[in-house]
């Protein structure tokens, strides 16, 4: 099972590092009911960013609901050495790993070491790396991720420059191969993402930092596609 069985045409994706944590399974379960079926996970370690976010306990603890609800759990990596925490994303129900081209060695023999577990994979890259260096390292990739803010933290604003980063990975990649974004996706910068070529469109602080987050995901998702299918 990867991408190409689990992900519609374009994906809403909630980014769960903006959640509000004590209200977390309640806040899953309402996405879901508004229609999101893939869920950002935000793994950060302190060194390849300065911030550690969450982690596989985390991961443990939502991955059975989520799963029985039919969703998919997309793990982001901002670590360095990110295959040395594929086999606990896989034990926690991680669904796929995207790590960044920046902070391994052989890109290549990680998404190797990433499917070997059964697990979906992305190359994700900085806005200081180029869009070429990034697409050449993602072969037998499912996806690539444009990060449109320096990654870190949620409620950063999406980087003009984004858009024609993304439009020039979508012409680099083949077809099959998904294009996400990450950072500063709201109602007004989601269609231009997607207008770029994005079609997996995380959104932290839009969705979780609204007082109903559903509703914001509903509206976000309805700028991008028609009807969302349930
Ligand atoms: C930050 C993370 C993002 C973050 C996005 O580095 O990778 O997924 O949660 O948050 P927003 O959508 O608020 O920029
Ligand atoms: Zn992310």
């Amino acid at each position: 099972m990867g991408w190409s069985e689990w992900a519609r045409e374009i994906e809403v994706e909630p980014s769960i590092y903006a959640a509000d944590f004590t209200r977390l399974g309640e806040q899953l379960g309402g996405l879901t009911e508004g229609g999101a079926r893939v869920f950002h996970f935000d793994v950060g370690d302190g060194h390849f960013i300065p911030e550690v976010t969450i982690g596989p306990v985390v991961l443990a603890s939502i991955s059975p609901f989520v799963h029985a609800w039919g969703g998919r759990l997309d793990c982001h990596l901002m670590v360095e050495r990110p295959e040395r925490h594929f086999e606990a994303v896989a034990r926690a129900g991680g669904d796929s790993v995207t790590f960044h081209v920046e902070a391994c060695e052989d890109p290549l023999d990680d998404i190797a070491q990433a499917r070997s577990r059964g697990l979906g994979v992305g190359i994700a890259f900085n806005p200081g790396t180029a869009v070429e260096d990034a697409a050449a390292a993602a072969t037998g990739a499912d996806l690539v991720l444009c990060m449109s803010i320096h990654p870190g933290y949620s409620g950063q604003p999406f980087m003009p420059e984004a858009p024609a980063r993304i439009a020039r990975l979508r012409e680099l990649l083949p077809p099959e191969v998904r294009v996400q974004v990450d950072g500063g996706i709201n109602a007004e910068t989601v269609g231009v993402a997607r207008d770029a070529g994005a079609d997996l469109l995380v959104a932290g602080s839009a969705i979780f930092w609204r007082e109903d987050p559903a509703q914001a995901y509903r509206e976000l998702a309805a700028r991008v596609e028609e009807p969302v299918r349930g």
